[in-house]
């Protein structure tokens, strides 16, 4: 068994619910590529994964909603942003499974209108709170004491924690390169490098699929958010502890993973001129809509690299998109000021 297949397996062995349309496609950005002057850039189109708009988040909630179900869970409790893709796509896993689901969202800097992802989790009939904790620790603590709560209240609850659910998350994200990789052979191609938006599970998980495979190319993960810790040594943890569930004699150092938080500009959710060049540039050379928050400032990264002259014509990179859409629609206002007008064809 080579490491591929074995990995393969031992991830198999693991609880699953089918949510997410796999393998998502890889497809070739040809008139982007060109509007660059090279590299040959490719997109793994991890948008499409399928449930209420897709993102990476389904892949997630294929092993967590599995811990939900395999509990009994009645009531799953979530959390994050206003414009949380993660809740979203939480909504609708919960939807599909016939869970109830319960959101608290943080108000952060977006207002609270019932716009992109916070119309849909109306839609999916997600009961909710906007609440002034900031995402990370004190958010944290909100959904703790909330699950506590509806605990009381003889709910029987599956809730977000930190600690159980990103290691188990990033696992969705080794099963990810593994479908990458075997794209990859059949289009005779190695990378030289793999762009993607994280600060946590998806990264992890690429991160030790990555060691294990043996794959020579790095992948960076541009950031969306800073956070208040170490994020090279925080995916590095999450790496190590999902070896473990996967019984998995591989380790990943901190040192092994990259990071890059450049292209954040003034905060989490606030799109920058660059992300929206990106935006603007893929929509219109490929059709291929990023968003605000996340996959827009990943590719301004990807961009920002190629024109500073990292890589020749010739080769070859990988774009993980993430999905992340619906919150185009609650940007509008920025994005009407910051894209420019398409002028009449003469
Ligand atoms: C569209 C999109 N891309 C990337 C990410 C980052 O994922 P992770 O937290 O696993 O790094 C998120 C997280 O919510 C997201 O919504």
């Amino acid at each position: 068994m080579n490491a591929l297949t074995d990995l393969e397996a031992r991830i198999q062995r693991l609880p699953r619910v089918s949510l997410a349309h796999l393998p998502t496609p890889l497809e070739r950005l040809k008139r982007f590529s060109e509007s660059l002057g090279g590299p040959q850039v490719w997109i793994k189109r991890d948008d499409c994964t399928g449930l209420a708009m897709g993102g990476n988040k389904t892949r997630h909630n294929e092993f967590l909603m599995a811990d939900a179900v395999e509990e009994g869970a009645d009531l799953v409790v979530w959390g994050a942003g206003v414009q949380s893709n993660n809740c979203r796509q939480t909504a609708a896993a919960c939807a599909r499974l016939g869970i109830d689901c319960h959101l608290l969202l943080s108000r952060g800097e977006h207002v609270a209108e019932i716009q992109g992802n916070l119309l849909l989790d109306h839609i999916l009939g997600a009961s909710y709170e906007i609440v002034d904790e900031p995402i990370g620790p004190q958010l944290d603590e909100r959904i703790t004491s909330t699950a506590a709560f509806f605990r009381e209240q003889g709910r029987n609850v599956y809730s977000w924690d930190r600690k159980t659910v990103k290691a188990k998350a990033a696992i969705s994200y080794s099963q990810c390169l593994i479908e990458t990789t075997r794209q990859l052979q059949s289009e005779e191609i190695e990378p030289a490098a793999l762009y993607i938006c994280s600060g946590g599970s998806t990264g992890a998980g690429l991160a030790l699929a990555r060691k294990t495979l043996r794959l020579p190319y790095p992948v960076h993960n541009i950031l969306p958010i800073h956070w208040p810790w170490d994020e090279k040594q925080d995916l590095s943890q999450i790496a190590n502890e999902s070896a473990k569930l996967l019984d998995l004699p591989v380790s990943v150092s901190p040192e092994e993973i990259s990071i890059d938080g450049s292209y954040v500009g003034e905060g989490y959710g606030i799109p920058t001129p660059e992300c929206m060049e990106a935006v603007q540039l893929l929509a219109r050379t490929e059709g291929i809509l990023l968003d605000p928050s996340y996959t827009g400032k990943a590719m301004a990264g990807l961009i920002d690299h190629v024109r500073a002259g990292r890589y020749s014509a010739s080769q070859h990179l990988v774009f993980v998109h993430t999905g992340g859409t619906p919150a185009l629609f609650a940007n509008r206002d920025a994005l009407v000021t910051m894209l420019s007008q398409r002028e009449r064809p003469t």
